[in-house]
């Protein structure tokens, strides 16, 4: 098979484009796809001060390889999970990353700064360890960035991972879900703009433009999460793209195109939730003290 830009021999097949790219051409493309998410959704203006969370995986780190190519002005995030082995592994891989490309990494570190880490969070809140690990990245990705003074947070989630949420939250018809499954969430009283730009770039690819680039990352799968459902949904997906390429990517965005918007809190005849401060960090919350303040104080 030969490039479908430069016609010399390909070393990657994307049957979702029908096409084949050797290593440069693949790369351009990767750079290219990110920049459609960006313009397509306004996600970045140039002159943004961007915070990319990196988890120390394929995604994250490819997202903050590009952004920096594409001229970002991209600082990391990296947040110390405390999960044992996998947490120390995905640091070294996130700072060697910062170090090779001469970035600026922040790192916030949970059992240092919070005195808990999310397996015991989880345990002694009775959550799931994903929804305890979720409420701390989603509040410290915003901590960080309000502290920092960033524009906009950057997170690495790719098509399969959008897909298997839309997927999950359509089987079960989570309305509440649908309406803010969104590739950018605007700033908002006390929140900070976030963006997906690898909404247009599958789990494959980003694994091949890692190994392409020479970039290392932490192949495991968080230990916690093994055997839960987005992974399921995940398979599931990937049986239907086998027969049918492009299933995925039209699933996704058919539904940000005709669908997304009848979910809207407006739409379903929800009250938009008053947001107040959490008394305890100044956090915007529903309640009186945040759902992390509360996963503090329970966990120390
Ligand atoms: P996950 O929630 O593990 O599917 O990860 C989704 C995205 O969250 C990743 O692509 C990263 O952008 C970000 N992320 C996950 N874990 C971390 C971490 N420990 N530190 C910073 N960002 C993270
Ligand atoms: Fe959050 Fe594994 S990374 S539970
Ligand atoms: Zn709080």
């Amino acid at each position: 098979m030969k490039c479908r830009r430069c016609r010399e021999p390909a070393v990657i097949e994307l049957r979702r484009h029908n096409a084949g790219f050797c290593r440069d051409c693949f790369l351009h493309h990767s750079r290219e796809q990110v920049r459609k998410a960006i313009d397509d959704f306004d996600m970045l203006h140039a002159g943004d001060r961007v915070l990319v969370a990196v988890s120390g995986g394929k995604d994250s780190l490819a997202l903050w390889d590009i952004l920096l190519d594409l001229g970002y002005a991209a600082d990391g995030l990296y947040l110390g999970l405390g999960i044992g082995e996998y947490s120390e592994e995905s640091a070294t891989y996130t700072r060697a990353f910062a170090a090779k490309r001469g970035a600026r990494l922040v790192e916030v570190d949970i059992p240092g700064e919070y005195g808990f880490d999310i397996p015991t969070g989880a345990r002694v809140a009775k959550r799931a360890p994903c929804s305890a690990c979720g409420l701390s990245k989603r509040h410290l990705f915003n901590r960080a960035a309000i502290d920092g003074g960033y524009d906009v947070i950057a997170t690495g989630h790719n098509l399969d991972d959008e897909a298997a949420v839309l997927f999950g939250n359509t089987l079960r018809w989570n309305v509440d879900y649908l309406s803010r499954q969104r590739p950018v969430l605007p700033a908002e009283a006390g929140f900070v703009k976030k963006v997906k730009p690898l909404v247009r770039l599958g789990e494959r690819e980003m694994a091949a433009y890692c190994v392409l680039t020479g970039i290392d990352y932490i192949v495991e799968e968080c230990p916690m999460a093994v055997g839960n459902k987005h992974l399921g949904y995940k398979e599931a997906l990937n049986g239907i793209e086998e027969h049918s390429p492009g299933a995925k990517a039209a699933f996704y965005f058919e539904f940000l195109d005709k669908a997304a918007h009848r979910f809207d809190a407006a739409a379903v005849g929800e009250a938009e939730v008053e947001l107040r401060t959490c008394s305890s960090c100044g956090a915007p919350t529903t309640g009186e003290v945040c759902a992390f303040c509360k996963l503090v104080a329970r966990a120390t």
